[in-house]
């Protein structure tokens, strides 16, 4: 898979895909991601890529031309299955979003910052709006890692142990089961039995009902959401 991020602060990306399973996917050959500075695409002497608003009110917004032609210029070198846009007003990220991304060949996400884009370049360029939560951060580059984070990981051959992806929670809308290691008992706090009997199928049962009994405690929406 191809990803391709158009940002305008592009240092805060190179951390997050440099290091643990994000990187042994590039080095896999399983993912590559690309990041684009837009300031290179700025307007004039000073590169310009924001102004203020029509109609007044304060922060600034992203200009379309230099967004409009970065999003070109890489359209015409490839077709790209989305073309996300980060932002809090969206619809939330979640594991069934990460799934179908992760089938996706080649993905292009533009983050946003100050007040956001000018909304032509939504209607006229972006697939797909994501959000990663009801908070606003200062700019979309960290929730973009969050999206490429989520879906690199589901990328067949990315993780080792293929189950492990498959049992992560909310692959079927529950939350995990609790997991225990070494010791055994730890000052009088001990491991369930049950994961210690060798009962394979009982185990399993077990697993199942803590993951309901933590979802409905927990997250009862997923539950009422099915
Ligand atoms: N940009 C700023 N806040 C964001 C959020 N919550 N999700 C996605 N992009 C964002």
């Amino acid at each position: 898979m191809r990803i391709d991020i158009i940002s305008v602060a592009p240092n805060l990306l190179e951390s997050p895909f440099n290091h643990s399973i994000i990187k042994r996917a590039k080095d896999k050959g399983l993912a590559e991601i690309i990041i684009h500075d837009l300031r290179k695409y700025g307007l004039g002497n000073y590169k310009q890529i924001d102004d203020t608003q029509f109609g007044g009110g304060a922060g600034m917004v992203m200009m379309i031309e230099p967004i409009a032609n970065c999003i070109c210029k890489l359209q015409s070198e490839r077709n790209y299955d989305e073309v996300i846009y980060m932002t809090p007003d969206a619809k939330t990220l979640n594991q069934s979003t990460a799934n179908t991304l992760s089938l996706k060949e080649n993905i292009l996400i533009l983050t946003g910052h100050y007040k956001g884009v000018d909304q032509r370049i939504r209607d006229k360029y972006i697939t797909k709006e994501i959000s990663i939560g009801d908070y606003v951060l200062t700019g979309g580059e960290l929730a973009a890692a969050v999206l490429v984070d989520a879906v690199v990981r589901l990328i067949p051959g990315v993780i080792g142990d293929e189950q492990s992806a498959l049992t992560d929670s909310f692959q079927d809308n529950l939350l995990s089961p609790p997991v225990y290691t070494r010791p055994a008992n730890y000052e009088g706090m001990k491991v369930p039995d049950i994961l210690l009997s060798g009962n394979f199928p009982k185990i399993e049962d077990w697993r199942s009902e803590q993951a309901f009994k933590r979802t409905e405690q927990i997250r009862p929406d997923l539950i009422k959401d099915e």
